[in-house]
C-alpha cells in the first residue's frame, strides 16, 4: 500500500514525506538522497553565497532526476539576491519563511514551480494561502529550531480547517506513527527535521548526532537567548551558559563580521536583512549581531559536535530517535510503520 496525498500529488514524489531545509545540515548529497527515496529533500540556503548555491543546485541535479526544494529564509541578509538564483535556476520546489512572497510565488509559478510556506501561526498561514502558496508547512511548539508556541495536536487542525491548500505537520515527527497522526489531524505529508539531521548522509559531526541520540524529549530548551528568536536546541552546556548571560556586544558584532565574509554579503545587504527581520519578528536592527552570534553558535554545534563550544539544533523529536540511519532506511520504515498502524487501528477499534 501506499499513501497518496494532495502533496505527494502535487509534488511528484512517492511518500508524503519532506526534508525540512535546514541552514548548514541539508547539503546537496542529503537532500538527493532524500529525494531519490520518494521524500522530498531540501537545501538549507543560508549556508551559500550567490556563487555557492549554484554550484550546490548542480550537484544535487548530478545526483537525482527526482524533485528537490531549496529553503529561503527571506528576512535573513542576502536573501534577496538567493532567491534571484533560485528562480533563474528553475528549482521544482521553493520554502520560503519570514517573509512575504507574493512576488516570489508569481515567478515560481510561472516556470511551473511550487512553494511551500513555512509558518507557526494560523493568521500567517492565511497570509501565504492568499499570497498564492501551494501548501502551508505547520510548525508546532515541539519542532527542533525556531519553534511556535502551538503544539502541534493543536495547530496541525487549526491551520488545516482555515485554508484550502494541503497542510504538511511538522515539529516532533520520527515514526509511521507519527504520520498517521498528522494525516488524522488534517495534515497531508509530515516535513522532519531533527530525524534527518541524524543519518548517515547528515553533514553535522558525529558529536551532534551522539548528543542528540542521548537527549530525551525532556532535554531540549526552547528560549530568544540563542539568536534573539524561540529557538529549540539540546540542553548542553553552551546553551546553558547562553541561558544565563546575553552574548556581548564585541562576540556579537565579530560573528556578524565573519558571516559577512563567508557569504558575501554587503554591509548594505546586512542592514536590509536586518530591517526585514526586525519588520518580521518586531525586534530591532541592532539585534542583528545577536542573530549572527546564535548562528554562528549554532555552526559551530553542528561542526565541532562539542556542546561545550556550540549549540545543538533540535526537536523533541529527539526522544524518539536511537540510531543513525540511511535517509532511505527512515523513510522506509515510516512509511511501513504507518500502514502498521492504520492496520493495526482499522483492526482494533472496527465498528460494529
Ligand atoms: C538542525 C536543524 C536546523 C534547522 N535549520 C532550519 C533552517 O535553516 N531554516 C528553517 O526554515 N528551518 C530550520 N529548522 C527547522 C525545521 O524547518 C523544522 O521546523 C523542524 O526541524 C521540525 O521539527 P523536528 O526537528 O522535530 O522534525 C531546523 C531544524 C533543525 C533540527
Amino acid at each position: 500500500m501506499s499513501i497518496k496525498t494532495r502533496v505527494t500529488e502535487m509534488l511528484g514524489i512517492e511518500h508524503p514525506i519532506i526534508m525540512a531545509g535546514m541552514n548548514w545540515a541539508t547539503m546537496p548529497r542529503i537532500v538527493a538522497a532524500v529525494s531519490n527515496a520518494g521524500g522530498l529533500g531540501i537545501l538549507g540556503a543560508g549556508a551559500f553565497t550567490k556563487e555557492s548555491i549554484k554550484t550546490a543546485i548542480a550537484e544535487i541535479r548530478s545526483q537525482t532526476d527526482k524533485p528537490f526544494g531549496v529553503n529561503l529564509t527571506l528576512a535573513l541578509p542576502g536573501a534577496k539576491d538567493l532567491v534571484q538564483i533560485v528562480l533563474e535556476q528553475k528549482v521544482p520546489v521553493i520554502n520560503v519563511a519570514l517573509g512575504r512572497v507574493a512576488d516570489i510565488i508569481k515567478a515560481v509559478h510561472g516556470y511551473g514551480g511550487k512553494v511551500l510556506a513555512t509558518v507557526a501561526m494560523a493568521k500567517h498561514a492565511l497570509y501565504y494561502e492568499k499570497d498564492g502558496a501551494d501548501a502551508i508547512i505547520s510548525t508546532g511548539y515541539e519542532a527542533g529550531a525556531h519553534a511556535g508556541n502551538a503544539g502541534g495536536l493543536v495547530l496541525i487542525p487549526s491551520i488545516a480547517s482555515k485554508v484550502k491548500v494541503p497542510v504538511i505537520a511538522a515539529g516532533g515527527f520520527t515514526s509511521g506513527k507519527g504520520l498517521v497522526a498528522a494525516l488524522a489531524l488534517g495534515a497531508e505529508a509530515i516535513s522532519m527535521g531533527t530525524r534527518f539531521a541524524i543519518t548517515q548522509e547528515s553533514d553535522a559531526s558525529d558529536g551532534y548526532k551522539e548528543g542528540c541520540i542521548k537527549a530525551t524529549e525532556e532535554d531540549t530548551i526552547l528560549s530568544d537567548r540563542f539568536d534573539g528568536i524561540n529557538c529549540r536546541v539540546v540542553k548542553t552546556k553552551r546553551a546553558d551558559v547562553l541561558l544565563k548571560r546575553r552574548f556581548a556586544m564585541v562576540e556579537a558584532v565579530s560573528s556578524a563580521f565573519r558571516f559577512k565574509r563567508e557569504l558575501d554579503l554587503s554591509w548594505g545587504e546586512i542592514i536590509k536583512g536586518g530591517l526585514s527581520m526586525s519588520q518580521a519578528q518586531g525586534r530591532s536592527i541592532t539585534d542583528m549581531p545577536i542573530l549572527a552570534a546564535g548562528l554562528s553558535e549554532m555552526q559551530k554545534g553542528y561542526s565541532t559536535g562539542d556542546g561545550t563550544r556550540g549549540l545543538f539544533l533540535a526537536g523533541q523529536s529527539c526522544g524518539g530517535i536511537n540510531d543513525i540511519p540511511t535517509c532511505k532506511e527512515v523513510i522506509d520504515k515510516v512509511i511501513a510503520e504507518a500502514e502498521e498502524a492504520m492496520a493495526a487501528l482499522n483492526k482494533k477499534f472496527k465498528s460494529k
